[in-house]
């Protein structure tokens, strides 16, 4: 590792009362500043990292560094994703990433191994991305954490740091460095949340808008501070800051993103109970410069990996200190009830039919991810079977049954074989392949063309040319004429339906 950034670091020493002092990286701005897709790492800045824990923070990181230059090795304890790393292939669907695997594995820069044996190199810097998943009591689970970092420190006598990667609760670091330095170990403990996002991560980590770096002292920082500018340049900003503040900082930025996704949710239902398009209300609330216009796009609720359990472990953390947030404490309910509205406006809409037949597009969380934890596409899937629906789901990235999906849903290879026969299509995830496709040739094969469209991301002038119903989430009215129209069908053509096959809504 090359010592050359010792002049990037200042202590910011305006007084602080009791908090301890912060240090921040100074943004290189001349015309020499080194840009990411310009950099790689020379001979002296090309260090030797391991990355417990191959999954999307862990292989996307491996895969970056490598790429830039460093000599990367993986320890993963799944089998099936360390045999796909051998094969040069990536773990997980990620936009880009399967290039840069097959290359840093094809160059030997990429290695896997399930454990720390003989074979493995000397280690610089080690990265624990192992997962920190939702706890029986809603805490999350750091123990795979603790023991990897603790099994592996005999290892680790030549590297310069632990870096734990993984989103843990506000005083894990200092934990674990009390853990390490009772076993006599004096090596450095970093903690270097990730914010990438999946379905675009490849591009977060390279163009990340800021690293946090969270350390005891800016010497502890700087072999991590060089890497990072190794590997993106001298434009991006790194933070230094203490081991509490960016564990912190994490929580704090996806308890942000969560609440803003939760109202933005809320506003959008009450547009549609005004039959007033959510988009043109909130395009117009984001050109207002304080606000900007991300994260502004209604949809099913969020899901994923981290919203869910971060704004849940938050929570607790504040109150183990007894502090009451009670914004925070009601982003999960305001979740829940947007998953509950999308229900009900397809069981109003469809829900007393002859047929309740449903397309539902998409099972992923989000486009752009085979990932289905804490998918609100899965949950709508479970529920509508639940409720006595047949439901076909159609998700580009998931191939066959998997285990998250109700046995009842068929999860069908092809968008022409879910919407067959369908009474409604439902757009729970936005692929863009469903924008893309001739509606009014799939309309064709529609016993009835209702569209639920949770993301608003199918072309209206398509739907309507196609000749679909339209219904927004929450818009009772819409859902209620709907259905009355669906009922209205179904009575010219078939025989009267036995009300007694109704389950009940909840
Ligand atoms: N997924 C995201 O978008 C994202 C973004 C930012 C932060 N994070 C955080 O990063 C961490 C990892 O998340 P992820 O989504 O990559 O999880 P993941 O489940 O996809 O990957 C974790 C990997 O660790 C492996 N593993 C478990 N124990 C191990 C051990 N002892 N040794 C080696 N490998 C082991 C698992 O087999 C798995 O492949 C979590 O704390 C998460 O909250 C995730």
């Amino acid at each position: 590792m090359s010592g050359c950034a010792a002049e990037m670091l200042k202590i910011d020493d305006r007084p602080r009362g009791p908090y301890p002092p912060r240090y921040q990286c100074q943004r290189g701005r001349t015309s020499q500043s080194r840009k990411a897709s310009e950099t790689r790492m020379t001979q002296s800045t090309q260090p030797t990292v391991w990355v417990f824990g191959a999954g999307y923070v862990g292989i996307t990181a491996a895969a970056v560094f490598a790429a830039k230059g460093a000599r990367v090795h993986c320890l993963e304890a799944n089998p099936r994703r360390r045999e796909r790393i051998l094969a040069g292939q990536s773990p997980i669907e990620e936009p880009g990433l399967q290039p840069l695997v097959a290359e840093a594995v094809a160059d030997g820069r990429l290695t896997v191994a399930a454990e720390v044996d003989e074979s493995a190199p000397d280690c610089d810097l080690a990265f624990y991305a192992i997962g920190t998943p939702e706890g029986a009591d809603g805490r999350p689970e750091v123990g795979a954490l603790t023991d990897a970092i603790i099994g592996t420190l005999p290892r680790l006598a030549k590297a310069s740091a632990i870096i734990v990667k993984s989103t843990v609760p506000i005083g894990y670091a200092a934990e674990v460095r009390a853990k390490i330095r009772a076993q006599g170990s004096s090596i450095a403990v970093l903690s270097n949340p990730e914010f990438l996002a999946q379905g675009t991560a490849v591009r977060d980590f390279e163009q990340p808008d800021r690293v946090v770096l969270g350390a005891k002292s800016e010497v502890d920082a700087q072999p991590l501070v060089d890497l990072y500018k190794a590997t993106l340049g001298d434009d991006t900003p790194v933070l230094v800051v203490s081991n509490e503040a960016a564990e912190m900082i994490k929580y704090a930025a996806n308890a942000m993103l969560a609440a803003r996704l939760a109202f933005v949710n809320e506003l959008a239902s009450l547009a549609a109970a005004y039959s007033i398009d959510p988009a043109e209300v909130l395009s117009a609330v984001g050109a207002d410069n304080r606000i900007g216009p991300k994260y502004l796009k209604p949809g099913p609720g969020f899901g994923g990996s981290c919203l869910p359990k971060d704004v849940m472990a938050l929570s607790l953390i504040a109150k183990g200190v007894d502090v009451r947030l009670p914004v925070l404490q009601s982003i999960l309910p305001s979740n829940n009830d947007r998953s509950s509205t999308v229900v009900d406006t397809i069981w109003r809409s469809v829900g007393k039919t002859s047929k309740r037949e449903i397309a539902l597009l998409g099972l992923t969380f989000k486009a752009g991810t085979d990932d289905l934890r804490c998918s609100p596409a899965v949950d709508v899937a479970n529920e509508l079977v639940a409720r006595g629906f047949v439901v076909r789901a159609y998700d580009p990235l998931v191939p066959s049954h998997p285990p998250e999906v109700d046995k009842r849903v068929s999860v069908v290879s092809s968008i022409e074989t879910a919407v067959a026969e369908a009474d409604a299509v439902v757009v729970a995830t936005e692929w863009s392949e469903f924008a893309d496709q001739d509606w009014s040739r799939l309309a064709l094969s529609m016993h009835r063309r209702l569209l639920i469209d949770t993301r608003n991301c199918i072309p209206q002038e398509k739907a309507s040319a196609a000749g679909f119903i339209q219904v927004a989430i929450g818009d009772r009215g819409a859902a209620d004429a709907a259905g009355k129209a669906l009922r209205a069908m179904d009575k010219a053509t078939s025989p009267a339906l036995d009300p007694n096959s109704i389950p009940a809504t909840s």
